[in-house]
């Protein structure tokens, strides 16, 4: 069985190693990409992007959803993750993401069991859909000339199983390239234990690379799951939310956890970058979804988060922090 520092590959694109970041929606931007790379992982996926956001050409769409930093394809592949549940626009989105030149591969997003989404046939409405999801792929194939990766859930419901068949029709009849498998019902969000059996019995038969997502939050769950299931590699998601060094612990870079002073350089790289990409003031507000899991990892408590969440801007919450700045360049 491969390390996880080994490399391989998705499609003929070189992977250096089989630790990557997941997509995380509202998330998952170029500087979180670029974080991840940072600290060692082999390929990041984007936030999931409309396709239908692309085809119309949608401003924000197009421009911050579409950022990818030229930084990103140092450290391995950069993937971008589309949803939409109509085959034609789908090539045309992919098209158009593959004319400009800035990802490796196209990943597709059969697995979010949002409403908002699913409501639309799109996500993991594609499990009880399998005839649209395979010309969802293809499309994405014939439109970018791209590899494609499709990432989803093991089936709808508790005891459903569908997303194995699925997983099976997208490798043998769309060509998908490897298949992220999440094995969790959409019913169940993000919630309850993964089926890791169900993941290594994927494995086991799919004629494809799987990568394996859910429930990999810590150095000892991520070695246990991958030996248990066998998989070609793993996905990162909530145990790397403010935790980059998770990256570099699981590929054996780094055994200890990070210092106050590690954590709030790190705080402050991705305070930077968030005024890069959005501006001071939406920059401001963008931000306060990310100080809680950075308050966390500092041991910091309520009194920290809520100063922080009421900052409007990147200034204010610089301010804030100031004082622990100060003391640990004092210690
Ligand atoms: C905030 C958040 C946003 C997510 N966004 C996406 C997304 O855009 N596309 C996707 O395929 N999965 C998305 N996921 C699912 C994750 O990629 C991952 O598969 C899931 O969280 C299970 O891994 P974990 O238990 O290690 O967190 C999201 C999960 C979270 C928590």
């Amino acid at each position: 069985m491969p390390s996880l520092h080994d490399s391989w590959e998705i499609g003929g694109v070189h992977v250096p190693n089989r630790v990557l970041l997941a997509p995380l929606a509202g998330i998952g931007n170029w500087f979180v990409r670029l974080q991840a790379k940072r600290y060692g992982a082999g390929m990041a996926v984007s936030e999931m992007v409309s396709s239908f956001g692309i085809h119309h050409g949608n401003e924000k769409t197009c421009t911050e959803m579409l950022r990818v930093h030229p930084d990103e394809h140092r450290g391995g592949p950069v993937a971008l993750q589309l949803f939409g549940q109509d085959p034609d626009v789908m090539r045309s989105a992919a098209a158009t993401v593959a004319e400009r030149g800035l990802v490796d591969i196209i990943d597709l997003n059969m697995g979010c069991p949002v409403p908002k989404v699913t409501k639309t046939g799109a996500g993991a409405a594609m499990l009880k859909d399998p005839d649209t999801a395979v010309a969802v792929a293809s499309a994405a194939r014939e439109g970018s000339g791209l590899p494609v990766t499709v990432k989803l859930r093991s089936g709808d419901r508790k005891g459903d199983t569908s997303g194995v068949a699925l997983a099976h029709r997208l490798v043998e009849e769309a060509g998908v390239a490897a298949i992220t498998f999440h094995p969790r019902s959409a019913q169940v969000h993000h919630k309850g234990t993964p089926d890791y059996d169900l993941a290594a019995e994927l494995v086991r038969s799919l004629p494809a690379p799987v990568i394996l997502t859910g429930g990999l939050h810590d150095v000892a769950s991520v070695t246990a799951a991958y030996e248990r299931t066998g998989a070609a590699g793993v996905m990162l998601a909530r145990g790397s939310l403010g935790n980059p060094w998770l990256f570099s612990q699981v590929l054996g870079l780094r055994d200890d956890e990070p210092t106050r002073e590690e954590i709030l350089e790190e705080l402050d790289w991705v305070m930077e970058c968030a005024v890069q990409h959005m501006g001071a003031e939406r920059g401001g507000r963008y931000l306060r979804k990310f100080y809680p899991w950075y308050v966390t990892r500092l041991g910091e408590g309520n009194v920290l988060q809520q100063a922080l969440q009421r900052t409007d801007t990147v200034e204010q919450a610089r301010s804030i922090l100031a004082p622990l700045r100060a003391r640990v360049a004092v210690a």
